[in-house]
């Protein structure tokens, strides 16, 4: 029995002023909508895995590898959440432990770029993240990073990026975004990579669960190694993960521990094991048809009341709207959301004039209130929301129906 079922108010007894605090957590995600395209509301097994004892637990190392005794229960717990990996994505290795998606792209940048490697990504600016070689991370200090963009279309420039690698000859290529609405094809990385002996490591952070439902194209089976986020559409834990050919698993799993983190942790891994059991099950995929369809939906209304969105659509969870033009900045329209009840966030749209606090862009997505059950009907009662804080309504006019469709879709 684990301390919450056996006192519930524990935490409130003994510390009041964190309990508090967790309190108005609760209160502010329930009474709100989250269209942060990274962030959706894991499953409530999901998140019990995370007051385990597993938790005080040190495990370094690997199953049946350890450093530490007492370890069989720390063996089993990852054996089956790796199992769990390979099956969902149809991989040939999994590497469970990494803390968070920068982790898993710093070791697997280690393992294959090597010290001062050489790296293409994409840029931040562009949709990239900043652990694809950003000047201020770990990932632009510690390796020679060039970085690629997109076209006027929105989409990948592989010109560019052919002519990158061509160029700086990188160890290591790089493919996938945080704030890119598009298919990616992994094929044509891969050839380019091939051509320069390059590897190529596909970011799945945010369409990981997508690609798991099989709706949009998977890297697996084409990169040598692919990176993700557990927490995004995948609905998992917070964590990272790292899938790869048997060929680059050694290296992989060495370059995570001992070469960038110590001891895993044990409660996420268990919640990682919780989420691709739910992820292998036929209600997952109807779930990702859902964060799809309501995606394209918004896209498409967006469009339709006379908004820009980058790419003019989208393919996966993800509507990036180009604010220029309307009056408002990204920062703008974000603070008026959340006075509407609206979480969003502000993102840089490809060439944007305005610095990454302010930007021209918005960055919506749709897993959040799809795992509140939301359909179409919700979809179109958001774009109003949006559209209207666009043009300058009084975002406290919308605050009881953010409120209405909050109490109508708890959180699970
Ligand atoms: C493509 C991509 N890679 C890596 C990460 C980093 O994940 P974390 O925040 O867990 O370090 C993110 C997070 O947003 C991401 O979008």
């Amino acid at each position: 029995m684990n301390n919450v079922e056996s006192h519930p108010d524990l935490l409130k007894e003994q510390d009041a002023e964190v309990a508090a605090w967790l309190q108005r957590e609760d209160q502010r995600q329930s009474s709100t909508l989250t269209l942060i395209a990274s962030e959706n509301h894991s499953s409530a097994a999901v998140r019990e895995t995370g007051q385990s004892r597993i938790t005080d637990k040190y495990a370094e190392g690997y199953p049946s590898r350890r450093y530490y005794g007492g370890c069989e229960v720390a063996d089993g717990i990852e054996e089956l959440a790796r199992a769990r990996a390979m099956k969902l994505f149809g991989a040939e290795a999994a590497n469970v432990q990494p803390h968070s998606g920068t982790t898993a792209n710093l070791a697997a940048l280690m393992a294959l770029a090597g010290p001062n490697g050489r790296i293409v990504g994409m840029s931040l600016k562009d949709g990239g993240h900043l652990s694809h070689g950003h000047p201020r991370s770990a990932t632009g200090i510690l390796f020679e990073p060039k970085q690629y963009g997109v076209n006027s279309d929105g989409r990948i420039d592989l010109d560019e990026v052919r002519d990158l690698v061509k160029a700086h000859k990188p160890q290591v290529l790089i493919a996938g975004g945080s704030a890119y609405a598009r298919n990616i094809d992994y094929q044509a990385f891969k050839d380019i990579a091939k051509e320069h002996d390059a590897f190529l490591l596909a970011d799945i952070a945010h369409p990981a669960g997508l690609i798991a439902a099989g709706l949009v194209p998977s890297p697996v089976g084409i990169a040598d190694v692919v990176t993700m986020t557990t927490h995004k559409t995948l609905r998992g834990p917070r964590g990272g993960m790292i899938l790869s050919t048997k060929d680059v698993a050694k290296k992989i799993n060495s370059a995570v521990f001992p070469g960038s983190q110590g001891g895993p942790l044990v409660q996420q891994i268990a919640g990682k094991a919780v989420a691709f059991g739910e992820a292998l099950r036929p209600e997952f995929r109807a779930y990702q048809e859902s964060v799809q369809t309501n995606a394209t939906h918004l896209a498409d209304r967006l469009i339709g009341e006379g908004l820009k969105v980058v790419s003019g659509g989208t393919d996966n969870h993800i509507v990036l709207v180009d604010l220029q033009g309307t009056g408002m900045t990204g920062a703008d329209v974000e603070e008026r959301a959340l006075a509407a009840g609206l979480a969003v966030n502000k993102n840089a749209v490809p060439n944007d004039p305005l610095p990454p606090m302010v930007t021209s862009g918005l960055r919506l997505g749709t897993p959040a209130v799809t795992t509140r059950g939301f359909g179409t009907a919700e979809i179109d009662q958001l774009v109003d929301i949006v559209v209207g804080l666009v043009r300058g309504e009084d975002p406290g006019r919308y605050r009881s129906i953010v409120l209405e469709l909050s109490e109508a879709h708890p959180l699970p």
